[in-house]
This record gives structure tokens, sequence and C-alpha cells, in this order.
């Protein structure tokens, strides 16, 4: 039998107006993965938060800790060796990969900093992590996935018992979800518990050893890995079956060329040319950093143009800022939609008329309106909250999510970009994002959309570009599109 390292009995958390967990239960064992699922606003982040001490728990509930009853807070936390890793980085920019690990923590002899000896045990943890990265680089320099493997390497220098992971990849290329993958699984061989929380149910299936759900709140079940398959797990989450693929009709695109595109270079992608067609989805393939955003940011007017021509309705369009793409009725919903996308401290309705005043002549409606309009997307979407006017900030990431897309859908734009428009979003409401977005192409809209998800965008588009290192190295007519050419041409840039 394992031992148990983490005993939570009958926990609940109010905050006003939501009760996000209700009585639940959860364990963990050394040495054991425990992912824990559950649709947007389930309850999954609050859990950790009160695992981390972040969150003290309503009275009634108990938290024990390797046998002993505890009251936890984020130093207790940390004390009884209980890591977060989050998904924004924790890392203090300018300090090198060394300091940040041992920062507070130093290693002294008689008062004098062992700076040699904290390097040295640095480097062999990253070594011990098949990581080549350098422990005097920045922080700052290295990528998301690296940043991560640093926060593994304090892990094991300071022994943590419990690791703690909320949705760790999302903006990972694939090879950094697999090397995350090895890791966890590597680290759990040294008798860590892990809690790993993540709405990919493929990645959960590649690393859990236990899987816990939630639903709004409740506890719903706790299952060995091999006594659950994929559509009951996704039954306990959303409480109804829902299929994992989404399948639209095809072959409904006009011939109106809405956007043209021809050598367009700068920020960083080369000679890119291509059309858009109204009624269409036009699906971006590729590995993360092979230009798609970059692209996306320049089409919008948010980075240097070198050299090209874009023509939006058949009219030439200089696009110099994204005010002028925006007069071109064009939309682009970035990836980063929570940093750029939501104003925290407005209200659902407010964040969900906002975009479409800018082609209104009144610069506000009366807040009946706006929310009578906003509660519609909450209906539509899922979107885990009281009414449409709680503030954006108190929902959960998934549901914040949710909320910046009902903006976009509800703008008069023309042309839409959409980057990685289901991150963060729950198995359930992915399939509503995309029939609101079927719904657009029935409007005479046209869609872009970047995705790593392969399933996602071989499933959804009309055609699918592949780029490669910042230039489009293939195009997939319907017929031609697969999972198989698209990775092909993303990896390889083989020619179809
Ligand atoms: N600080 C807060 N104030 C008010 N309500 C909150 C707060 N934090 C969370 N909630 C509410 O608690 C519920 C659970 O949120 P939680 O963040 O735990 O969900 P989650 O399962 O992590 O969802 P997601 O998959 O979207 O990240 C939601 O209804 C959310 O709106
Ligand atoms: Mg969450």
């Amino acid at each position: 039998m394992a031992k148990e390292l983490l005993r939570l009995e009958n926990i609940s958390k109010t905050f006003p107006g939501v009760q996000a967990l209700k009585r639940v239960n959860f364990t963990l064992n050394e040495g054991e993965v425990h992912c824990i699922c559950g649709e947007n606003g389930a309850g999954k982040s609050t859990l950790i938060k009160v695992v981390s001490g972040a969150h003290s728990p309503d009275p009634g509930g108990k938290i024990y800790f390797e046998g002993e009853e505890v009251t936890l807070d984020p130093f207790k936390a940390i004390d009884l060796g209980i890591q977060t890793i989050y998904q924004e980085h924790t890392i203090f920019a300018p300090l090198s990969v060394t300091e940040n690990i041992f920062v507070g923590m130093e290693i002294t002899r008689g008062g004098v900093m062992q700076f040699g000896e904290m390097r040295r045990r640095t480097k062999e943890v990253l070594e011990y992590l098949n990581s080549d990265i350098d422990p005097d680089e920045i922080t700052d320099r290295l990528s998301s996935g690296e940043q991560k493997i640093v926060e593994f390497a304090k892990a094991l220098i300071f022994e943590r018992k419990v690791i703690i992971l909320d949705e760790p990849t999302a903006s990972f290329s694939v090879t950094e979800i697999e090397n995350l993958l090895d890791i966890v699984r590597k680290i759990r061989t040294r008798g860590i518990g892990i809690i790993y929380i993540s709405h990919h149910l493929d990645e959960v299936f590649k690393v859990a050893d236990r899987i816990t759900v939630f639903r709004d709140g409740e506890f719903i079940i706790t299952s060995d890995i091999g006594d659950i398959d994929e559509a009951q797990l996704i039954r306990h989450m959303v409480g109804r079956d829902v299929s994992a693929f989404y399948s639209r009709r095809f072959g409904f695109a006009s011939d109106e060329v809405v956007l043209k595109v021809e050598g367009l270079s700068g920020n960083g992608v080369t000679d890119i040319s291509f059309e858009l067609r109204r009624g269409e989805i036009l699906g971006f393939a590729g590995m993360v950093g092979s230009g798609r955003s970059e692209l996306m940011s320049l089409l919008f007017g948010g980075a240097v143009k070198t050299a090209g021509k874009l023509t939006v309705f058949g009219e030439d369009a200089n696009i110099k800022h994204p005010s002028d793409a925006i007069k071109h009725k064009m939309c682009y919903i970035t990836e980063d939609r929570q940093a750029s996308g939501l104003f925290l401290i407005h209200t659902i309705a407010r964040n969900t008329i906002i975009a479409s005043l800018n082609n209104e002549k009144r610069i506000c409606f009366s807040p009946k309106y706006e929310e009578k309009i906003a509660d519609a997307y909450i209906e539509k979407l899922g979107t885990k909250a009281p009414n449409s006017s709680v503030l954006a900030g108190s929902l959960s990431g998934g549901n914040q999510q949710k909320v910046v897309l009902a903006k976009w859908f509800n703008t008069k734009g023309d042309i839409f970009i959409f980057d990685e428009p289901t991150r963060g979003i729950d198995v359930g409401a992915k399939q509503e994002i995309y029939q609101i977005m079927t719904e657009l192409l029935d409007e005479g809209k046209a869609i872009i959309m970047v995705s790593s998800d392969t399933p996602e965008v071989i499933s959804m588009s009309d055609r699918i570009l592949v780029m490669k290192e910042g230039r489009i190295v293939g195009e997939l007519s319907r017929d031609k599109i697969s999972e198989e050419n698209v990775l092909e041409l993303s990896i390889g840039g083989k020619r179809i």
C-alpha cells in the first residue's frame, strides 16, 4: 500500500454568491499522479489553492498531511513540502536559473554565500531532468517549457513531497508537452505526489494513476486510471453524453475573396500569400514558434510589414495599426486572452458589450440591454457565473475565456481571426464555440483559425495552411486534410 501524503475531507469553500467547493474529498499518495478533471468553474483551481494554503476552506472540513491534521497557509504549505507550479511563471525575471532556485534559501557557510555549490547542485538536477539549460542563463530568456523545468529542479533540490500543476501545458509545443510528461513520470518514481489539472484528456490518460472528477463544486468520483475510459470520464465531467468530435457541414463557402494577402513579410514571417473566402474557415497549423501568431499580429497591424500587399473586400488596405484593421471590419482574438482581452474589474455584461461599441454611434447601452445580450452568451456557452452583473475577475480561468469569446462573437466584424480559441476551455463548451463559429459562417463571415489542437483544426477547417519557420509550407484542401499530412508538413516541411 502506498503511503498517503495528503487527505482532504469535507472541504467546502464559499465565495460571495458562489459555493466553489461543496464538501469534497481528495487524497494523494506517495509516488502517484492524481489528475483533477472537471468543466470550467468546477472548483479545480480552488481545491489546489486550498492545498497550497492560498485559500482557507470554510469551517467543518479537515486536512491531513502524512496522517496529522493541519491548518494550511502559504508558508506552512511550503514548510510541509507542498510546491505549486502555476501556469503563469512565478519566476523573478532578471535572475539566473541558479539564483531563481535558491533565492531566499541560499546555501551559506560562515555567512558566506556558496555560489559554486548552488550552481553545481542546479546543474546536477537539471542533468537528472535531461535538460541542457545553463544554470547561469537569465531565466527570463527561457521558454515557458524550460521555466517549468526550472521549477521542477527547485522542487527536487528542496526535496518537496507534493507538486501541484494547474494547466501546465497551455502554450506548449508537442515536444514540450511530451518532455513535461516524461519529467512528471520520472519524479513520481522518487515518491513525490503530483496533483495535475488539465483540460487535455489525452495528457490525463498518458500520465494519471488516479482521476478525480468535480462538477459544480461537488465531488463526483475518484477512479483508478485503468477503471475508466475517455467517454466515461467526459460523462462524469459534463453530466451528459458529449462527443469529443464536432462535425460541421462543408462545401458552403462562396468564391468571394474577402481578404487577399500577397508576398507579406515582416515580424518574423516571409513571403506569405493566401486568400480567405466568405463563409470558410481557413485553418493555420504548425508547431509553436512556426510564426502563426506573428503572422496574425502582422495582418492586424500589430507589427511593421517590410513587404507585401493586403486587399480587403477588393480594396487596397494599408493596415499600419490595429485601428486600421478594425475599420476594415477585422477582429483578432489573441491567444493571450486574459492579458489583453478582459477588464477584470468590470462586470461580465460590460465586457461582453464593450468591443461592439466600436461600431456604434452611441458610447453605452442601458445596463438592462447589456445584461440581456450577455446573459444569452452565458446561457449558450454555459459560463459558470451567478449572472452577468458579477465582476469578470471573480470567474474561473476558463470562464473568463468564455467572456472574452462572447465579446468578440458579439462584434459586427466580417473577418474573424481566432488564435487558439478553445485553449483552457472545457470539453462541453468547446462544442458550443464550434457551433457559434459555424453560425458566423452562415451569416457570411470568414474565419481564420490558428490552433495547435490538431483534431480541432482538422475537424473545423475548410482548408489548412501549414507554417514552418515563418513561411507557408503547404496547403491542404478539405479532401487532403488528415492528421498525418498536417504533421508531416509541420515537422518535415514536405510539400503536398
Ligand atoms: N476569488 C473568487 N471570488 C469569487 N468567486 C470565485 C473566486 N475564485 C473562484 N470563484 C468561483 O468559484 C468557482 C470555481 O472556480 P475555479 O477557479 O476553482 O474553477 P476551475 O475548475 O479551476 O475552472 P477552469 O477550468 O475554468 O480553470 C467558479 O464559479 C468561480 O467563479
Ligand atoms: Mg482553473
